[in-house]
């Protein structure tokens, strides 16, 4: 039995927030759907009236108060201003989806938090637990004893080893690969190509291979 299609509102109106309505399409060709996307909705005032994919940026937040049977994901990729946005979401009393790909291979035995959103060609193994919230880009791999916080950022191609720890907010570049066990803090952010050796201490910046911290951060 075919049911309803709930409405779905994006918050965010850029990249991420494209590549979210490429999730929610490509569930509607695989016949998985339980969304359409209404809209987006975004805080800056110049996405207002502009159209992403074909499908209308609303307005602001009046905009969203304006759609209130609608699902809610937050598809901002900074995880401080998506941990801000959902927040503000929140306390309007937003009930938030969660979105993966078809052609992600995830299964049910994967604990996925609220808000969270997987994209095409992620593929994980079961024990691993994801907070609410984090956003999984193109073509990453999550293993066994992965823990990954919420409001983290894994950019696509990312390869996150046995027993590794992402806390809250913790953004990774494309590529970055995260050798098994270690522990990335809270906000860190590790650069694109990365190949994380060492524990990351919370709010650092670190890049290269192996990755160290970056001078001016
Ligand atoms: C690491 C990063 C956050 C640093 O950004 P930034 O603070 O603006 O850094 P800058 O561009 O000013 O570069 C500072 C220095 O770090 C170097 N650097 C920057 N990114 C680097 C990286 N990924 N690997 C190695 N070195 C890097 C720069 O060459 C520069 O070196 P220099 O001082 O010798 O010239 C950023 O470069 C990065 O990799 N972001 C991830 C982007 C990404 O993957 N997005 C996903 C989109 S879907």
């Amino acid at each position: 039995m075919n049911h309803p299609l709930t409405p779905l509102v994006i918050l965010g109106a850029g990249g991420h927030a494209s590549d979210t309505l490429t999730i929610v399409r490509a569930q509607a060709d695989a016949g998985v759907a339980r969304h359409a996307v209404v809209g987006f909705v975004s805080e800056l005032e110049a996405d207002h009236g502009r159209a992403v994919g074909g499908v209308p940026v609303l307005g602001g937040w009046d905009a969203l108060d304006a759609q209130p049977a609608a699902d809610v994901v937050c598809a901002i990729a900074d995880p401080r201003v998506r941990q801000r946005v959902v927040r503000e979401a929140l306390a309007r009393g937003r009930r938030f989806a969660t979105l993966v790909h078809p052609a992600a291979v995830v299964s049910p035995r994967v604990a996925v938090g609220a808000g969270c959103l997987l994209s095409a060609g992620v593929l994980s193994t079961d024990d691993v637990v994801l907070g609410d919230h984090v956003i999984v880009n193109l073509a990453c791999t999550l293993t066994h004893g992965n823990r990954i916080a919420s409001y983290c950022t894994l950019a696509p191609g990312c390869r996150i080893n046995g027993g590794v720890v992402l806390d809250e907010g913790a953004e990774l570049g494309a590529g970055a690969i995260v050798l098994p066990g270690r522990r990335i803090g809270a906000f860190a952010m590790v650069g694109a190509g990365a190949v994380v050796t060492r524990d990351v201490e919370p709010g650092a910046t670190v890049a290269g291979v192996p990755a160290r911290p970056l001078a001016r951060h």
